[in-house]
């Protein structure tokens, strides 16, 4: 029979011993830390649909966002309504506190879940993805921007990531936007013929995008360009200067005035998280300043700032060492002790809650056990058979050394032994 196959740039993730290639442990890892982040930056968790109408999209990322005008997953639903796989979540989340009529106060929100782009499958690029989101609502410029820096410092120092740069931009307020978009585009028009489609289409629809092209010749012409430095009102560039001072013993920020990002909603405050140990797709994380999105969406005038962070590419740089802490296997010998053997090890998880403990549950000899103890990468094993029962004793036998020997322990001095372990 033909096999069926995961779709193209979709991946399953299967946890702890059957992913060899420990991926899908990373990710879990990462996940685990950054939520107890989260949780210190006192966010409450939201979670809406994976499915939205499409114009959700298209009045919030912007019709002439890659992401809307090609990489939308979107169907016609049984009722020939156009509904996409949303492929970021803020807008969601917008329309969520906009229907739930809770767009007048403040929030902060965090979500994971996965998204979808169809984009050309890469290393660090993919169709189905995962984003751990910040919205942080209901606050006007200022301590908000402070404390997303602070959140990545933490993610950061948290999960080791090396050589982390934050660059940081300020796209202005819309005045300013407003006149700069218009000399570029005084500039950039008599080029016209040396640009790319896509810089081409730009240019006509959302010209700011033009800064982080990838074409080398557009670079070269943007050399002489006009510079949004140069219209930026003061509290914009005192701001910058502000976040960067502030976390300057932390974290490695730079500013750069031509991180434009790739949705239409951002107005102010913008930023990304690189690391060059990523390659290509070199950013873990992006985000911005968005008051005017709420608005846009029928809701009240909020003013708003968020961030996502790629999953998949966090994890790939992550130190996630700690998921191989000590494992100690449990050997039960006789099928005849098993529940009261098992009660040794059920106790054994409440001395130590962070001991990682397999209590081996399929049958086998004692030599079957212990190698897929060693497989397993255990350090210890604690095996119990009806003598060690009788006089409530356990055999601890080291994995760590072939030539150290195995010992008897009462119950008590397991306790200690347990508890002893890190
Ligand atoms: P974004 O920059 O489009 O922003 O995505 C955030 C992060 O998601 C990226 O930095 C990258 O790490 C990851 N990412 C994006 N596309 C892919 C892909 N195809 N495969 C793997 N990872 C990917 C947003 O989505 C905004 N909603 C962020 C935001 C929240 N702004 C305000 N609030």
């Amino acid at each position: 029979m033909e096999k069926i196959h995961s779709l193209t740039g979709m991946m399953d993730l299967v946890g702890k011993k059957a992913d060899k290639s420990e991926v899908s442990n990373r990710i879990f890892f990462t996940e685990k830390v950054i939520k107890n982040i989260f949780q210190s930056y006192c966010l409450s968790e939201i979670r809406t649909p994976a499915l939205e109408d499409e114009n959700l999209f298209k009045r919030s990322v912007g019709d002439t966002s890659d992401i809307v005008n090609k990489e939308l997953y979107s169907f016609l639903d049984k009722n020939d309504k156009r509904i996409v796989l949303r492929p970021e979540g803020t807008a969601g989340v917008i329309r969520s506190i906009i229907e739930k009529k809770i767009d007048g106060d403040a929030h902060r929100l965090w979500y994971l879940g996965p998204m979808w782009r169809y984009e050309r499958p890469q290393k660090g690029r993919f169709r189905q993805f995962y984003q751990a989101g910040i919205e942080i609502l209901g606050h006007e410029e200022g301590l908000a921007e402070l404390e997303m820096i602070s959140l990545i410092c933490s993610i950061n120092t948290q999960l080791e990531i090396k050589n982390p740069v934050i660059k940081i931009n300020h796209l202005g307020n819309k005045e300013c936007k407003k006149l700069f978009c218009k000399e570029l585009v005084s500039y950039l028009k008599p080029f016209s013929s040396k640009l790319d489609k896509k810089d081409l289409e730009r240019l006509d629809g959302n010209p700011l995008r033009i800064l982080d092209s990838k074409n080398s010749e557009t670079q070269n012409i943007l050399k002489e360009a006009p510079k949004i430095s140069d219209y930026l009102p003061k509290e914009s560039l005192d701001l910058l200067n502000l976040i960067r001072d502030t976390f300057s013993n932390d974290c490695n920020i730079e500013i750069d005035h031509t991180l434009v990002r790739g949705l239409d909603y951002y107005t102010g405050f913008v930023f990304e998280a690189i690391s060059p140990e990523l390659g290509a797709q070199d950013a873990y994380l992006g985000g911005g300043r968005y008051d005017q999105l709420c608005s846009q969406l029928g809701g009240k005038d909020l003013p708003a700032i968020g961030m996502a962070i790629g999953i998949e590419r966090l994890a790939s740089i992550a130190n996630t060492s700690e998921i191989n802490k000590t494992l100690v296997s449990f050997i039960i010998l006789s099928n005849k002790i098993e529940q009261k053997a098992y009660k040794i090890a059920h106790d054994l998880r409440s001395v130590n809650k962070k001991l990682n403990l397999d209590i081996q549950l399929s049958d086998g000899s004692l030599k079957s056990k212990l190698r897929r103890a060693n497989k397993d990468n255990a350090s210890y094993a604690l095996i119990v058979g009806e003598e060690e029962l009788k006089s409530n004793t356990v055999i601890v036998k080291s994995l760590l050394d072939e030539n150290s020997e195995q010992s008897n322990m009462n119950i008590n001095e397991l306790h200690d032994f347990i508890k002893s372990i890190v």
